[in-house]
C-alpha cells in the first residue's frame, strides 16, 4: 500500500543525502534519491518485498540472519542502507549493523549481476565477472592497452600505454594505477582517483598505428586498408612496401599477408627505417604477450633509394606494391618489372598535384605498362547519434501532436510511469555528422600491370 512520507521523514532523507557532499558522493545521491523516490510510494510496515520491480533486483527486507527473527529497522536505517557504504557520514556509518551491511552489498551484487551491470554501473573486481569464454584471456604486464574516457558521445580522453608493474596512468580525470588493471577482463569499465570512468582495452592495431611513434607521417588506417583490397592483398603474398616510414603500412600488410607470405619494406632514411623497426617490433612483442603465440617476423626491412634498388629487386617477383613516397613517378621504372602481370601497384599521395605528377609520368614513359584505374579519396565521417538527454540526464519525450485534453492526461500519466525506462522507440534521438571530422589524408592511385 503506497503510504505517503510524513514531513519529518522528506527532512530526514534531505539530511542524509547532504552527508555525501563530494561530486562523485553526488552522483549516487541522485541514485538514491531516484530510489528514495520509489520508496516513498511502498514506504509502510516492514518487511516489504517490491515485487513489481522489473529491473533492479533490489529488495528491502532485511537479510535472513541464522535464526534471528527479522528485527523492524528504523526509517533512518532503513535510508542509510540505499546509499552506497562509502557514500556515508561517519554518524550515519554507525547505524548500520556490519553483518547485515555484507548481506545487503552481496544481495545488491547480485542484482547486478542479474540483470547485467551497464557501463554505468560496471566497476566489479574480475573476480565477479562472468567466467572466461573459450580463447579469453585477462589484461597482462607488457601488452599495449587503451584508456578512454567519453561524454556525451565525445572522445575526451584516449590514451595508449603498456601496462607495467607499479606504474600510474595520470590524466586530467585522475590516475588509475596500472596494477588494478592487470588480470582484469581486457574490456573493463575502471575508475581514476577522481572516481572517472574509463574504459580500459586491449590496443587494435588501428590504435596502435595512430598512438605509436612517428617519425614521418603514416597511412591513415582507413587509407592502409583501402589500399589492401585495391591490392587485393592475400595471405601468403609477396608484397613491396615502400618507403617504410614509421611501419604502419608494414604492419597492415604483414598481419595480411600472414604467416606464409612476406613483406619487402625499402626506406631511404636511416632514421625512419629505425623508427619502422623499433615499431615493428614492439608491436610483435605486445603480440606474443596477448596471444602466447607470435606474430608473423615476416617484414624485411631495408635501408635504400627504391629507385635504385635494381640489385636488390633482382630475381623477385610481387604479388603487389605499396607505394607512399613522394615522387612515385621517379621509382616506377625500378618496380614495375618486378610487379606480376596483373597485378597492382597502390600508390598513396597527399596532394592532388602529386596525382597528377604521378600521371604526366605514366604519360611521358609509355613503355611502362601500367593502367589507371581509380583515383579514390577515403572519407569517413562520424555520427553522433544517441538518445536525446534533458540538462538534468533524464531522457527528453517525444511530443505527440495536439490531443484532446482527457488523451494527454493520460499520455502524461503514462510519460510519468515509464519516466527512468521509456519504452522502446518512445525517445527521440540526436543524429548528426559529428562537428569533428578527420579532414583529407590522401588521394590513392590504382595501377595496374599489364602485358603487351
Ligand atoms: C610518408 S612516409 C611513409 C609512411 C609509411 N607508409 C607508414 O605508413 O608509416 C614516406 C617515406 O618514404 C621515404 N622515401 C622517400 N623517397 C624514397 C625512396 N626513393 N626510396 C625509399 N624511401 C623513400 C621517406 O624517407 C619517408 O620515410
Amino acid at each position: 500500500m503506497a503510504v505517503q512520507m510524513p514531513l519529518a521523514r522528506l527532512l530526514l532523507v534531505h539530511r542524509l543525502l547532504r552527508t555525501s557532499t563530494s561530486g562523485q558522493r553526488r552522483l549516487r545521491s541522485r541514485d538514491v534519491l531516484r530510489e528514495c523516490r520509489r520508496e516513498t510510494r511502498t514506504l509502510s510496515t516492514f518487511p516489504v518485498k517490491r515485487s513489481e520491480s522489473k529491473g533492479d533486483g533490489w529488495d528491502p527486507s532485511p537479510p535472513p540472519s541464522s535464526g534471528r527473527a527479522p528485527r523492524p529497522l528504523s526509517p533512518l536505517e532503513r535510508l542509510s542502507r540505499l546509499l552506497p557504504q562509502d557514500a556515508l557520514s561517519p554518524e550515519v556509518s554507525q547505524l548500520r549493523d556490519p553483518e547485515e551491511d555484507a548481506s545487503v552489498a552481496a544481495s545488491v551484487t547480485h542484482g547486478e549481476e542479474a540483470h547485467g551491470a551497464t557501463p554505468e554501473e560496471g566497476d566489479r573486481p574480475a573476480a565477479s565477472a562472468s567466467a572466461a569464454l573459450p580463447g579469453e584471456s585477462s589484461l597482462a604486464f607488457g601488452e599495449l592497452l587503451v584508456a578512454e574516457h567519453r561524454k556525451k558521445g565525445r572522445v575526451e580522453f584516449r590514451k595508449m600505454f603498456e601496462l607495467r608493474p607499479g606504474a600510474l596512468l595520470q590524466s586530467n580525470w585522475g590516475v588509475v594505477a596500472h596494477d588494478d588493471a592487470a588480470g582484469r577482463p581486457a574490456g573493463c569499465f575502471m575508475k581514476t582517483s577522481r572516481g572517472v570512468r574509463f574504459l580500459v582495452r586491449r590496443a587494435s592495431l588501428e590504435d596502435y598505428v595512430l598512438y605509436m611513434k612517428r617519425g614521418p607521417a603514416i597511412a591513415y588506417p582507413k587509407d592502409a586498408s583501402t589500399m589492401l583490397m585495391m591490392m587485393d592483398v592475400t595471405e601468403g603474398d609477396r608484397v613491396l612496401d615502400s618507403g617504410s616510414g614509421s611501419g604502419a603500412m608494414s604492419l597492415f600488410l604483414s598481419r595480411a599477408v600472414g604467416c606464409k607470405g612476406s613483406v619487402l619494406s625499402l626506406e631511404v632514411r636511416e632514421d625512419h627505417h629505425r623508427r619502422a623497426v623499433l615499431n615493428y617490433k614492439r608491436w610483435r612483442e605486445s603480440w606474443s604477450l596477448r596471444r602466447g603465440e607470435e606474430w608473423p617476423d615476416n617484414v624485411q626491412f631495408h635501408i635504400g633509394d627504391l629507385g635504385e634498388a635494381s640489385s636488390l629487386l633482382a630475381t623477385q617477383g610481387f604479388h603487389a606494391v605499396a607505394l607512399d613516397l613522394i615522387h612515385p613517378h621517379l621509382v616506377l621504372p625500378t618496380v614495375v618489372p618486378h610487379l606480376h602481370p596483373g597485378a597492382v601497384c597502390a600508390v598513396y599521395l597527399a596532394n592532388i598535384t602529386q596525382v597528377i605528377d604521378l600521371l604526366e609520368g605514366l604519360r611521358c614513359l609509355p613503355l611502362l605498362p601500367l593502367l589507371c584505374e581509380r583515383i579514390i579519396e577515403v572519407p569517413v565521417r562520424d555520427w553522433v547519434v544517441a538518445p536525446a538527454l534533458q540538462k538534468d540526464g533524464s531522457y527528453c519525450v517525444r511530443k505527440a501532436p495536439a490531443m484532446d485534453r482527457d488523451r494527454r492526461e493520460e499520455a502524461d500519466r503514462e510519460e510519468q510511469s515509464t519516466d527512468e525506462h521509456p519504452a522502446f522507440g518512445s525517445v527521440p534521438y540526436i543524429a548528426r555528422p559529428h562537428p569533428e571530422q578527420m579532414s583529407h589524408t590522401a588521394f590513392l592511385v590504382k595501377l595496374r600491370k599489364y602485358v603487351r
